[in-house]
């Protein structure tokens, strides 16, 4: 398995196993079996509800089986509703809780965006959220550094944050992002965004790999395209005896990200895994290049104001 190392020499597996929509009462189960069957790497988010399922599953394994914590790799995500500097160790503390974890191994900022504390769900008007002089995005920053200072996380850095953000908080800091989790498979392909990491020692993790089709319906468009069922992936898959997952999870990893397909299923979270034993050729990966859209799945809509306070977060 491709691994990848932070700015400190610390490695992680570049498949993990995502939890976003992995139901209660499915989602322990499916990290027993990610973990028996090899993953090392899971991705967590205290908004996906389920992180006390995904703890009671941690101890499970960590007790019972030769699996040591200190081998895999968790990650969890601060939300929107805990940005004031003052909110971001209690909400991690919540985290590591549920979790049933001394420290994780990276934390990120879910969204460069702020709601007020009290908030459930999303935003019903721009009076619910916190402007950006209430909660500047270096103090919440700040906040994750310390928690690092303190032993609480190994490693510090943000989800859907576009290039222009990263660049606002490069001026403010000394100690840049480790890693930024942004939505990217053949359709929304970001070479932009590789790219900037390699300049600047960030890794980067490639969520909705597969076009997250079991999203809320809410986010979904009537008439967005598939990757699983595109064409030009079945052909591959197809030429390498493989399945479409495994040539988007495979394509991910040769393009130098990390990748957290999810799912609940033991067959495919092991296929997911396998995909690791594909190799794509040259000519495969310039026929993948030609499907880039760009297409969004996860357009962030429901996060943006009438006012100008949060608009266009991913700057395109
Ligand atoms: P399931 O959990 O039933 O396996 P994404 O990672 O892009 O968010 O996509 C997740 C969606 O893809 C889920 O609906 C998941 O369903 C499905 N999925 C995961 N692995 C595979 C696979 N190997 N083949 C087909 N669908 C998959």
């Amino acid at each position: 398995m491709k691994t990848y190392r932070f700015r400190n020499g610390d490695s992680v597996e570049a498949i993990g196993l995502g939890t976003w929509k992995s139901d209660p009462g499915k989602v322990g189960d499916a990290v027993k079996t990610a973990l028996e069957t090899g993953y090392r790497h899971i991705d967590c988010a205290a908004i996906y509800g389920n992180e006390a399922e995904v703890g009671a599953a941690f101890d499970e394994i960590f007790s019972t089986t030769d699996i040591k914590r200190e081998q895999v790799h968790v990650t969890s995500k601060l939300w929107n509703t805990a940005h004031k500097k003052e909110d971001v160790i209690p909400a991690l503390k919540k985290s590591l809780t549920d979790l049933r974890l001394d420290y994780l191994d990276l934390y990120l900022m879910h969204w460069p965006v702020a709601f007020r504390p009290d908030v459930e769900g999303f935003p019903k008007s721009d009076d619910e959220y916190l402007p950006l002089d209430e909660a500047p995005i270096i103090e919440t920053w700040e906040a994750m550094l310390d928690a690092k200072k303190q032993g609480l996380i190994r490693h510090a850095g943000v989800s859907n944050f576009s290039i222009e953000k990263l660049e606002d908080l490069r001026q403010k800091t000394d100690d840049f992002p480790e890693m930024n989790q942004v939505e990217i498979h053949p359709y929304l392909q970001q070479q932009a965004m590789i790219d900037y990491g390699k300049k600047n020692s960030m890794l980067i993790t490639a969520y909705s790999p597969l076009g997250s089709k079991d999203r809320p319906d809410p986010m979904k468009s009537d008439d967005e395209p598939s990757l699983l069922e595109n064409e030009v992936i079945n052909s591959i898959a197809k030429k390498h005896d493989s399945t479409p997952a495994q040539v988007l999870i495979k394509w991910a990893v040769e393009r130098d990200t990390l990748v957290i397909p999810k799912s609940t299923n033991p067959g495919r979270i092991r296929e997911n895994l396998e995909s690791a034993e594909i190799n794509l050729d040259d000519g495969d990966h310039a026929k993948i290049k030609e499907l880039n859209i760009p297409y969004r799945y996860l357009d962030a809509e429901m996060m943006e104001t009438e006012s100008d306070m949060y608009q266009d977060i991913f700057d395109d």
